[in-house]
């Protein structure tokens, strides 16, 4: 950090400014603004804050809780307050003799989200959720909350889309990000754990990895520039510095469809592999899928019961996962009712049909070159046919990894580019991989939101991100 001498002017000259207490836009603001924000009440905790997720460590003691009316209820000289501060919910209980105990008529006061702190003993309670429950010494309201728009009611799916904010706080939509964090959590160990490096690889990007008619076009000063579809290229360059690598982040479509498993943003896991072959990336992305399950069932079994998915068909899955080639698999979809033509990509109902070959996921693989990006190596017998996998999970969920082994020859890329209409110059940079040390490798890529939505039993892949990005929604 540079010093700087007192008075002197920081390089905006912002920094000074603040400190010599000269008038800035901030002064212009209603003061009473600071006065309500200044008298929140709680700045000195009375008792130990403790999380709803942890009051089990604290039988018989007095703790409080900072959280928000979920729901309550009074029943004579007893009133209960459904508190949830963010890790749990718990029930607050209010005894009294007096009906005009001033705590009473506070209680009376709580609307739906008000925010609050709760004070009191933790007490054992077999009947309660999670089953303790707080004895309430006291109460403080930092803010009665105006009239909530998500009730318990059923509400449409436009309306609570358009509140995606605060829907985020209902139990099921929690439940569901829970289950994502974890999933998220899973993979970052299964790849740590194996010895993979995570590599960052850039969102902005001066050409496309995976077609061009869904690229996001930015414009990056006075040269135009792509959201990336992908990390894959990039990680290319990565494997041949670390040997495995994988990236994670958010990648992007400009789909014009609009169905239940596309996001216009959505995350993705990517690893890339030095020397894999197409046999090695399906051994990874199995060894990933039945990792990720097996975490998921452990850690977040009350979330699933929550969201009230059935687990018995993710805790039946194992290896092996049934293979099929893409000219075995057609006529088989065709004969049991699908339109498919050869050469044309599944469809939903295909997904359905697939889905029926098998309660593990079905890996096909040996693709029409047509149909795949262009960095898709060539089988040596068929080289019409590319050496490219997709992941399909079962229950009709779709297609959760694509992937497979990349061309490492530099006079077939350079055909390859040409023959899909690329523009050369984009692409040196992942040429020079095959001109410096070229190595056969292979890798994939996992849908986070299609993972979630298959774990969670969730038709639309909508409620896996907290603010999804769909075709005709950007707000939230
Ligand atoms: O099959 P995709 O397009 O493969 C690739 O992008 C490769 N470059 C990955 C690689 O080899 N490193 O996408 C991979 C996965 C899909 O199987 C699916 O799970 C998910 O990403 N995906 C989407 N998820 C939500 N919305 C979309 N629009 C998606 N497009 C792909
Ligand atoms: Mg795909």
């Amino acid at each position: 950090m540079v010093s700087r001498a007192k008075g002197e002017k920081s390089e905006g000259g912002c920094e000074a400014s603040f400190l010599a207490g000269e008038t800035s836009g901030l002064t212009n603001l209603n003061p009473s603004l600071f006065d309500r924000a200044l008298s929140f009440p709680y700045n000195e905790p009375i008792m130990k804050w403790v999380y709803i997720e942890d009051i089990g460590q604290h039988p018989e003691q007095d703790i409080e809780i900072r959280g928000w009316v979920y729901n309550k209820r009074s029943s004579g000289k007893v009133r209960f307050l459904l508190v949830r501060d963010g890790t749990g919910i718990v029930q607050a209980t209010f005894f009294s003799a007096a009906k005009d105990d001033p705590l009473f008529r506070q209680f009376d006061a709580l609307t739906q989200e008000s925010s609050v702190i709760v004070r009191g003993t933790v007490r054992e309670e077999k009947r309660a959720p999670g089953g303790y429950e707080l004895n309430v010494k006291g109460l403080e309201t930092l803010q009665i909350a105006q009239d909530y728009p998500i009730s318990l009611k059923e509400h449409s799916t436009p309306f609570l889309m358009e509140h995606r904010h605060l829907w985020l706080r209902s139990r099921k939509q929690h439940a569901v990000l829970q289950v994502r964090a974890e999933v998220i959590k899973a993979i970052r160990d299964f790849f740590d754990g194996r010895g993979f490096r995570l590599m960052d690889t850039p969102i902005l990007t001066p050409s496309a990895c995976e077609g061009t008619t869904t690229l996001f076009e930015t414009q990056y000063f006075d040269q135009k520039a792509y959201l990336s579809q992908s990390g894959q290229l990039y990680n290319e360059a990565t494997a041949a510095a670390f040997g495995k690598v994988y990236c994670f982040g958010p990648t992007f479509r400009a789909e014009r469809s609009k169905t239940r498993r596309h996001l216009i943003e959505f995350w993705m896991v990517e690893p890339e592999v030095a020397f894999a072959k197409l046999e090695d990336a399906i051994e990874l992305g199995t060894d990933l899928v039945l990792f990720i399950i097996e975490r998921v069932l452990a850690k977040r079994r009350g979330d699933l019961e929550d969201l009230e998915r059935d687990v018995r068909p993710l805790e039946s899955i194992s290896r092996p996962f049934p293979r099929l080639t893409y000219d075995e698999i057609v006529p088989d979809l065709q004969k049991r009712g699908s339109k498919m033509a050869y050469g044309d990509d599944f469809g939903a109902p295909e997904e359905t049909l697939i889905a029926e070959i098998s309660p593990n996921p079905v890996c096909i693989t040996h693709f029409p070159a047509k149909i795949k990006a262009f960095y898709m190596q060539p089988d040596a017998v068929r080289p019409d046919l590319v050496l490219g996998v997709d992941f399909m999970a079962p229950e009709s969920f779709g297609e959760i990894i694509g992937g497979g082994q990349r061309i490492h020859d530099l006079s077939l890329l350079e055909h390859r580019l040409k023959e899909h209409n690329l523009p050369r110059e984009a692409y040196e940079w992942y040429l020079d991989l095959r001109r410096f040390g070229a190595f056969p490798h292979s890798g994939f890529g996992l849908g986070i939101e299609r993972t979630v939505a298959w774990m969670c039993g969730l038709k639309h892949i909508r409620e896996t991100i907290p603010f999804p990005r769909l075709l005709y929604r950007i707000y939230p």
